[in-house]
């Protein structure tokens, strides 16, 4: 069984290192972080989606019952606990309103915190089905327009699900000018609109109910109907639209607008992987110097930012390895250019991982998914390779001889 995953936010050094010392030796329990501030905290715990969060409330600001309310939106399973030197009633009411499960008295008892870790320990609905899911969240994006986002974030959907890890859900975050539904040639109901006015009645086993199915077993949320739809939307929103995908699918693909608006913002700071679509022209790589440049100011770490270099062509005049040395990145996979294969893909709505399979960008789709879900290199390959093993089996030789 999995350890209780808990994050401490507390602005007192000197009880947040006892509470830290005292949860590291609980048995099932897991510290995997703590802060003194509530905006790092934030950050954190998003990052990290724990079981439990610990926060100081009622000091001088209203930061930690913000914080826990915030909390309670975006991660409803996530158990929240409170602790403050105040123990009127008003501020109780206000704990619970915001989503504490636990109101603890300080200087904190820490016999009285074991025995709140151990009843939701003993909580059954702990592990149970679809609802805890926490699927990992890939986003796609680009601070300029037209270099494939889009094509690479419905590829790479359909070429996960191919891999059999799991439902994989796709949403269209371009709110305004998305295009996810038209190239998978799907006319949905419902749209992330729809999906958003509803949030607070949609569980995890209903969100599917809300999707378009396509053929290759993705389920795709379109973008809003109208341009005021897609305004209202607000950032938290967008983070609860998000979260909720997280506990219904294993993968939870997402196409973005290009540019840093801040309800992409919100969906970047969430992100496992963000995927920087580029190509190899002055324009793009000057947008993916300023891009990768936001991305350390925010201090998202190396292994969250994976620039993906698209169309690419190793003749071509910009040679990538000046291009990786001067602007500081290594290039987490190359797309080759093929345009008509893309271009017949995205007018049958059939991506190239499942209706050009067998060709070399289709193949590079699929390989890209493969490293993406966590396969070692010699499995990235020997997927192919399998494939053309039981070939060469029974035609008596390998595709590559
Ligand atoms: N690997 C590729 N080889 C050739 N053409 C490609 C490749 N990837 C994408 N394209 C083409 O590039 C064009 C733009 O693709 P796409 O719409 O996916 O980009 P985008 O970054 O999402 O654009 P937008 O800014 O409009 O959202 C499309 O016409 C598509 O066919
Ligand atoms: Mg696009």
């Amino acid at each position: 069984m999995s350890n209780l995953r808990i994050i401490v936010v507390d602005s007192d050094e000197v009880t947040r290192r006892a509470i830290l010392a005292h949860l590291s030796v609980l048995p099932g329990v897991e510290v995997v972080g703590d802060a003194a501030d509530t905006a790092i905290g934030h950050r954190m715990i998003r990052q990290n989606r724990p079981d439990v969060v610990l926060i100081e409330v009622g000091g001088m600001d209203d930061s930690g019952m913000r914080l826990a309310a915030d909390v309670h939106g975006e991660m409803p399973r996530t158990a929240i606990f409170v602790s403050s030197p105040h123990k009127n009633p008003d501020l109780i009411l206000k704990a619970m309103s915001a989503g504490a499960k636990e109101f603890l008295l300080r200087p904190i008892e820490l016999h009285i915190l074991t025995k709140s870790i151990e009843k939701i320990l003993r909580d059954p609905s702990r592990h149970e089905g679809a609802g805890g899911r926490k699927g990992r969240l890939l986003t796609f994006f680009s601070n300029k327009g037209g270099v494939g986002t889009t094509t690479l974030a419905t590829n790479t959907a359909a070429g996960l699900a191919k891999e059999g890890l799991g439902p994989v859900g796709l949403v269209d975050f371009d709110l305004q000018l998305g295009n996810v539904a038209s190239f998978l040639n799907l006319s949905p109901s419902y749209t992330v609109y729809d999906l958003v006015s509803q949030l607070d009645k949609v569980t995890p086993e209903a969100v599917d109910g809300f999707l378009a199915k396509h053929e290759s077993g993705i389920s795709v949320l379109a973008e809003p109907k109208t341009p005021a739809e897609a305004e209202s939307i607000t950032p938290s929103q967008t983070t609860r639209t998000i979260e909720l995908f997280r506990s219904a699918y294993s993968y939870v693909v997402v196409d973005t607008p290009k540019g840093f608006d801040e309800r992409t913002l919100e969906i970047l700071d969430c992100s496992d992987e963000i995927f920087i679509v580029s190509e190899l022209s002055l324009p793009a790589l000057r947008n993916l110097k300023k891009c990768l440049d936001v991305f350390r100011d925010l201090q998202y770490s190396e292994a969250r930012v994976r620039v993906v270099i698209n169309r690419y062509d190793p003749k071509g005049i910009i040679r990538l390895e000046e291009v990786q040395q001067s602007l500081r990145f290594e290039p987490f996979w190359k797309f080759p250019n093929d345009f008509l294969r893309i271009m017949s893909g995205i007018n049958t709505g059939t991506p190239v991982v499942i209706g050009a399979e067998e060709s070399e960008i289709g193949r590079s789709i699929q390989q890209f998914c493969r490293k993406v879900a966590g396969k070692s290199a010699e499995e990235v390959v020997a997927g192919e390779k399998g494939r053309s093993g039981v070939l060469g089996r029974l035609f008596g030789k390998s595709r590559e001889e």
